[in-house]
């Protein structure tokens, strides 16, 4: 009682300290909420900032298994980079909004606890590419998807053009890119951009499941299944390389010790 009085406490605080996104905690999961609904939950660089920082601020805390994001509402998860705030911008600050959008979709793609998007509606341009930085997306079927920056006079900026490609592969992510084409939650589970379609009451509930799921596994070993596989995609980094050192590396941790000594003595691993 005291402990959750003392939770709610420092929960209320970090709410109070963000302007576009709502946070809430419940059973080890962090959600996060882009809340600007009458702006359809557009990115502007304010918000972005704010979900790397919530991202960023549980990466240490054990008591947190997991991170779902979503939008406001049952509109949008996103309809993009607020256009409103970049319409006006020249070159250079073109260039530092996408260099600081790519260092926002980077650190929750290195997240060392699982991030699901919960995409519930529009997820366009950088509403899209937010999602695709997730670990998981699961779609509420009216959720639609579609990068239509070339509607604007310009190509993705948020890792839009390298994250699709590696989702759905070359063929369709280049289609997707050059129309601007819409597409609807089923056609995005089709193309594995997402994992799975839900009705909109649902989607909560799949996601912390999945999450939940995630929660009974090793921690230390979650975070080197993504650690690895997001060196596949890094051209600086040797995936394989990569796996060998985690590999070994989880040789000298309790979370090891703990899961085969579960399974040799038949009973369930406590991590
Ligand atoms: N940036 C800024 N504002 C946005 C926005 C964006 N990406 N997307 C929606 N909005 C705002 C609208 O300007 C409108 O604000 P207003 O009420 O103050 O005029 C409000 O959100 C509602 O949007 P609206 O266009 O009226 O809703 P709709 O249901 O008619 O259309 C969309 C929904 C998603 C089809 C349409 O809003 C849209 O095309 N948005 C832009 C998508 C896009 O190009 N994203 C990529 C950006 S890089």
């Amino acid at each position: 009682m005291i402990f959750s009085t003392i939770i709610n406490f420092f929960l209320l605080i970090l709410q109070t300290m963000y302007n576009n996104i709502l946070t809430s905690i419940e059973n080890a999961i962090l959600t996060i909420t882009i809340n600007r609904e009458t702006k359809l939950n557009a990115l502007n660089i304010e918000t972005l900032q704010e979900i790397k920082k919530a991202v960023d601020a549980v990466q240490s805390d054990k008591n947190i298994s997991g991170i779902i994001l979503t939008g406001a509402g049952s509109k949008a998860f996103a309809a993009g980079a607020d256009i409103s705030e970049f319409v006006n911008f020249n070159k250079k600050e073109g260039t530092k909004m996408s260099a600081d959008g790519h260092e926002v979709m980077n650190s929750i793609e290195r997240s060392a606890k699982p991030v699901i998007a919960a995409v519930n509606g529009f997820a366009l341009g950088g509403g899209c590419e937010l999602a695709m930085a997730c670990h998981l997306r699961i779609a509420s079927d009216n959720a639609k998807f579609g990068q239509p920056e070339v509607n604007l006079g310009v190509p993705p900026g948020y890792g839009g053009t390298q994250r699709l490609v590696q989702l759905i592969g070359k063929s369709k992510a280049l289609e997707l890119l050059l129309t601007a084409d819409v597409i609807s939650a089923h056609s995005a589970l089709e193309y594995s951009l997402v994992t799975d379609v839900v009705s909109i009451e649902d989607l909560m509930p799949r996601c912390t499941e999945i999450l939940n799921k995630i929660a009974t596994k090793s921690p230390m070993a979650v975070a080197k299944v993504i650690t690895c596989v997001n060196d596949y995609f890094d051209n600086s980094k040797n995936g394989f390389q990569t796996e060998i050192e985690e590999f070994g590396k989880a040789f000298s941790t309790a979370d090891f010790k703990e899961g085969t000594d579960a399974f040799l003595n038949k009973r369930k691993a406590i991590f």
